[in-house]
């Protein structure tokens, strides 16, 4: 196993294992055309490779093999909170399919994007997650993330409580 740095050339690969494991951790959630809909807006391909060129955001991929089994996504917050800063980060994506699960890899891809993300000094770091999603709660709990906010995202025509987490930069976690 081992984590590379995403480049634009892996905008195609990305943009297939974005879908796979967001559909095997949450497409039960949803009717399949709001799914359908919402992963071919929020993985197209192209916009894939538009996060990979900008200087703002990192992708990690986890890889068993030379197969990729996971990922993570970095880049400037864009979270709807009152209080979110010029200049604050957020973890936008850490999945890791269920087949390589419990193994410590998704601690390793967090830790390579928060790393990254403070790779410049402490910055108040900022994370969605599914209200439901309790097993994540707990993982980024012990990142020092802790509830500030909810938030609505949309899943087709479906609206998910998310929570917003936080992390600050003088938290010193
Ligand atoms: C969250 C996730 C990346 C952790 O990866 P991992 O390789 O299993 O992580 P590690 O082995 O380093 O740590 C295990 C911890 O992950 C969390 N976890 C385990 N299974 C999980 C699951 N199915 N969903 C969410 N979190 C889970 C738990 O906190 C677990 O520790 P604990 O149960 O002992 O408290 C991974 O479980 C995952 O991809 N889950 C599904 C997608 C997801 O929910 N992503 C977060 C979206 S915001």
């Amino acid at each position: 196993m081992r984590i590379r740095r995403a480049t634009p050339a892996d905008a195609e690969l990305l943009s297939g294992l974005a879908a796979r494991t967001f559909t095997e951790t949450f497409g039960h959630l949803y009717p399949a055309e709001d799914l359908q809909a919402f992963l071919a807006d929020a993985y197209a391909v192209d916009k894939q490779r538009i996060i990979l060129a900008h200087p703002d955001y990192a992708v990690w991929l986890l890889e068993a093999d030379g197969v990729a089994v996971g990922h993570a996504a970095a880049g400037p917050c864009g979270l709807p909170h009152p209080q979110v800063a010029a200049g604050d980060g957020e973890l936008k994506r850490l999945y890791v399919l269920a087949s390589h699960q419990n193994g410590g890899w998704g601690a390793r891809l967090c830790d390579t994007a928060l790393a990254w993300l403070e790779r410049d000094g402490p910055r108040t770091l900022w994370i969605g997650v599914w209200s439901q999603n309790h097993g994540a709660q707990r993982f980024y709990g012990r990142y020092g993330f802790e509830k500030v906010g909810d938030y609505e995202f949309p899943v087709g025509r479906v609206r998910d409580h998310e929570f917003i987490l936080r992390r600050s930069a003088a938290s010193g976690a």
